[in-house]
């Protein structure tokens, strides 16, 4: 059995209730954290733990913190992400609802650690029901001297409060996020400066995810020496995988970082292989917006080393032949996946959340799904290959928030490594067998 850290007693029984989790150990890292040590010294263990962040782009979290800026009389503030919108990736969501109090453990412990005494947890719309239990594990933590002024006598005071969004996948950007916690549209921030010096309401803000935080409570328990031991190289610990697509086994795996690629696609313990026996095609290994990568190079990279789930080995060969960790959304794809349709797909869910600010995204989004719509609907021409292209390379880095390259690169991707599929879709339209079934069946418009 692999190592667990994070999910070590999601299937103890009450475990979303005070009393179970404080019996197995909940909570200690605040006794320890407010009795025994100093902020600074907790952001020194997670900095030595080697954490990074788990929403994406996998920053060093210690290292943000200790950016987090100190103006004397200014309120600072920790914001938790449980936005997670991103297609492919359910590992938050699944964190929150089983052991919503470990997320509220470690919201108390960073915060201590950042110096907030306010703390925002913004979760998306539609988890209301997940806003609930998060709720009530909140007044449980109050109930029992957790939260509030004063706690443990530590002169030390936090008042922790739950936020939802409206449901918008720009929400999850941390500057659109901080937008709408302070009541506005969900627009981007151009950065500098960044949340760590102007952040909610101009005031110093750290922004994480919601593993990222749940992280701190073994890191402060075990010591981030023992975290950093974890794991492979810069990529420590453990990390939430959401697995979808054709494999036997969907679902969230806690996994230890580094075992291979195929050991987790093909192995009992994960994702139980291919569904039906089927060939496997490709795979998205980060969530939508990382680059999408045929079966050869997800389980080897371009030299020959078995691919690893890590941050550096899911990246080696660069956007040429790698791809991202990312949010861990792990969407596997067999032999009979159309790579066009479901780029197509990808593509529809990226103009329609691109908030509109930036004309490279809200224009290029648009395009890039009229010509993929023209080439599955039988229209298409071997130059609207060429104008993909073009339309994903005028977005990349021409937008205040990377939304523009989370759209681009999937397609981008795809092309580098699917270009015979687009081909050949365009050359003989009839290999395009059920796209109209498909938008049928889904109520799509054709173009
Ligand atoms: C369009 C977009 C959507 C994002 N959605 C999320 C999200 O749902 N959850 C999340 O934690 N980070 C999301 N991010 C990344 C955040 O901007 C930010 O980097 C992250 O919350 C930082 O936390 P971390 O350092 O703990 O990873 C998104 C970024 C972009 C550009």
């Amino acid at each position: 059995m692999g190592k667990k850290i994070l999910l070590k007693h999601d299937h103890v029984s009450g475990i979303q209730g005070y009393e179970v989790y404080r019996k197995m150990g909940g909570y200690t890292s605040v006794e320890r954290a407010l009795k025994n040590m100093t902020p600074n010294e907790v952001t020194e263990e997670v900095k030595k733990s080697g954490l990074r962040g788990r929403g994406g782009a996998g920053f060093p979290t210690g290292l943000k913190w200790s950016f987090m800026a100190k103006p004397k009389g200014v309120k600072r503030y920790l914001v938790c992400n449980a936005d997670e919108s991103e297609p492919g990736t359910f590992k938050d969501r699944y964190l929150m609802s089983r052991i919503p109090h470990l997320l509220i453990e470690g919201m108390i412990a960073s915060s201590y650690a950042l110096g907030a005494n306010t703390a925002y947890i913004y979760i998306r719309g539609e988890f209301f029901y997940i806003a609930r239990i998060l709720e009530n594990a909140i007044n449980e933590a109050y109930a029992n001297g957790w939260l509030g002024k004063n706690i443990l006598d530590s002169n030390y005071s936090l008042d922790l409060f739950v936020h939802t969004g409206a449901g918008a996948y720009i929400c999850g950007e941390e500057t659109a996020l901080l937008e709408s916690l302070e009541g506005k549209r969900g627009n981007p921030r151009i950065k500098p400066p960044f949340p760590a010096v102007k952040g909610a309401w101009d005031c110093p803000t750290v922004v994480n995810n919601v593993e990222t935080i749940a992280a701190v409570v073994p890191i402060i328990n075990d010591g981030g020496e023992a975290y950093s031991k974890v794991g492979i190289g810069k990529s420590t610990g453990t990390k939430l995988i959401s697995a979808s697509g054709h494999i036997n086994k969907p679902g969230v795996y806690e996994i230890e970082m580094g075992i291979t690629v195929e050991d987790f696609i093909y192995s009992d313990e994960y994702c139980g292989g291919i569904l039906n026996g089927k060939k496997l095609k490709a795979v998205v290994a980060g969530g939508s917006s990382v680059p999408i990568l045929p079966a050869d190079l997800i389980l080897k990279t371009a030299n020959g080393k078995p691919r690893l789930m890590s941050y550096e080995s899911l990246a080696d060969g660069g956007f040429t032949t790698g791809t991202m960790l990312g949010s861990g959304g792990f969407i596997v794809m067999d032999e009979t996946t159309s790579i066009v349709k479901n780029l197509w797909n990808f593509t529809r869910f990226y103009h329609h959340e691109s908030c509109g600010q930036c004309s490279p995204c809200r224009e290029g989004t648009a395009w890039m799904e009229k010509v993929l719509h023209k080439i599955l609907d039988g229209q298409g021409s071997l130059t609207d290959i060429d104008l993909l292209w073009e339309i994903q390379r005028k977005i990349e880095g021409n937008t205040i928030c990377p939304l523009g390259e989370a759209a681009a690169w999937p397609v981008a991707s795809a092309i580098r490594h699917f270009k015979s599929e687009f081909e050949e879709y365009v050359k003989n339209p009839s290999s395009i067998n059920d796209v109209k079934h498909y938008f049928e069946v889904n109520k799509l418009e054709m173009a």
